[in-house]
């Protein structure tokens, strides 16, 4: 499972400053490294060698039309390799007025796409041997194997783009895909197949602080449906951190997990076992390798060679702009500024993650955070806090199993 890609093809860009800047100024996403992340991914996949690869949406950087058909052939090609791929489009995919191009110190805009494009783009990767085909969206349902069938459910709002002039980021699922969903539960229990879904918004949420946009707006309605038909699992990306979340709906439980952006640090996808006799699901992660793959290859580059320790250090360098915003609020010291923008880079890549756990007890964040959470109000301080008040999950690792 893996989501967030974000790709922008190679061709849209000179490495040139409207590039860098765009990437500095951004939210974290590696489009620096991106091809190499997205070659060592999929060499782990031929060594992995799973059934199947969920994608749950942000393909692309900003929808662009050739981003979209460099994604298709690099699928096209771990396809060839005997995985079967299934997409869904997010938020930034379809009809994004922000699809851009870098040419020196300009952003140019580019060719996006609309819903039929997506469909016919990624026809070999779900929506031509879809079982159904929802009226009202780009949602289908494929079958996994004989036993396992997966609603691909597309909750996102793009024809709301163009008047909003931007990528709109909330989603729900409206009446017509929640009847249709209803038709193919009871297809697959007459098929004797489980039903999972797959989505790019967040069915629960994943955070006290970041819930607007990113949960599904109907997301109460849509959580109730889905655990009243029997559905466990909904595999989802979109918030861009590693999160499992679980809730209870009508006495039958229901997991969320949202599986880390693959072009956001850390760089981990989810590994999803089925068991049909046991009718469970179990997950775990895994970190793409990407100094492994640039040592087999022959690189060079010491930023490829170090990935690890590269992506870490440039997410946590990201906390400095983050602080920036906690240093409107009061009056610090260049030591405490440091301190806080440590705790803050720590925290906050511990969160991406899923090891916000570590957070607690830590001598080494405490004079930063203290600071931090001292602060009377603002973004940062609830922020830092709903961090350190996780639910205490581990993100990384569920059975579904009672
Ligand atoms: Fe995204």
């Amino acid at each position: 499972v893996t989501t967030d890609l974000h790709y922008l093809a190679r061709d849209l860009h000179d490495e040139g400053p409207a590039f860098r800047r765009f990437v500095e100024g951004g939210d974290g996403k590696d489009l620096v490294h991106i091809d190499a992340i997205l070659d060592a991914f999929a060499g782990e996949l031929s060594l992995l060698g799973p059934d199947l690869l969920i994608v749950t949406g942000d393909l692309t950087n900003n929808g662009e039309r050739k981003s979209h058909l460099a994604v298709a052939a690099r699928l096209a090609a771990i396809q060839a390799r005997g995985v079967h791929v299934l997409v869904l489009p997010g938020n930034h995919d379809i009809k994004n007025p922000y699809a851009r191009g870098f040419v020196g110190g300009r952003q140019v805009p580019v060719e996006t796409i609309g819903p039929e494009d997506f469909a016919s783009i990624y026809a070999p990767f779900g929506y031509t041997e879809a079982l159904s085909r929802d009226g009202a969206s780009l949602s289908y349902l494929a079958a996994a194997d004989a036993g396992l069938w997966i609603l691909m459910l597309d909750s996102n709002h793009y024809l709301e783009n163009a008047a909003a002039r931007r990528p709109v980021t909330g989603g729900s699922l409206g009446p017509e895909t929640l009847a249709w969903i209803g038709q193919c539960a009871l297809r697959a229990k007459a098929a004797g197949a489980r039903l999972a879904v797959a989505m790019h918004h967040s069915l629960l949420d994943h955070s006290s602080v970041i819930t607007r946009g990113f949960t599904l707006e109907n997301g109460e309605e849509v959580a109730s449906l889905l655990a009243g038909l029997g559905i466990e699992l909904v595999m989802t990306g979109h918030i861009h951190i590693q999160d499992v979340a679980r809730a209870e709906r009508g006495g039958e439980r229901i997991w969320d997990v949202a599986t880390n952006a693959l072009s956001v640090y850390p760089h981990q996808y989810g590994l999803l076992a089925f068991s049909q006799a046991e009718a469970s699901f179990s997950y775990e992660t895994r970190r793409v390798d990407v100094a492994a793959w640039a040592r087999a290859g022959g690189s060079t580059d010491p930023e490829l060679l170090g990935f690890a320790s590269y992506a870490e250090a440039s997410f946590k360098a990201r906390a400095v702009a983050m602080a920036a915003r906690v240093f409107e609020g009061g009056v610090y010291t260049a030591s405490e500024r440091r301190a806080i923008e440590e705790a803050l880079g720590t925290l906050n890549a511990r969160y991406f993650a899923g090891r916000q756990g570590e957070n607690r007890g830590d001598p080494d964040l405490a004079p930063g955070l203290g600071l931090l959470l001292d602060l009377p109000s603002g973004f940062m301080a609830a922020y830092a806090e709903s961090i350190l008040n996780d639910d205490g999950m581990d993100d990384n690792r569920f059975s579904t199993r009672p």
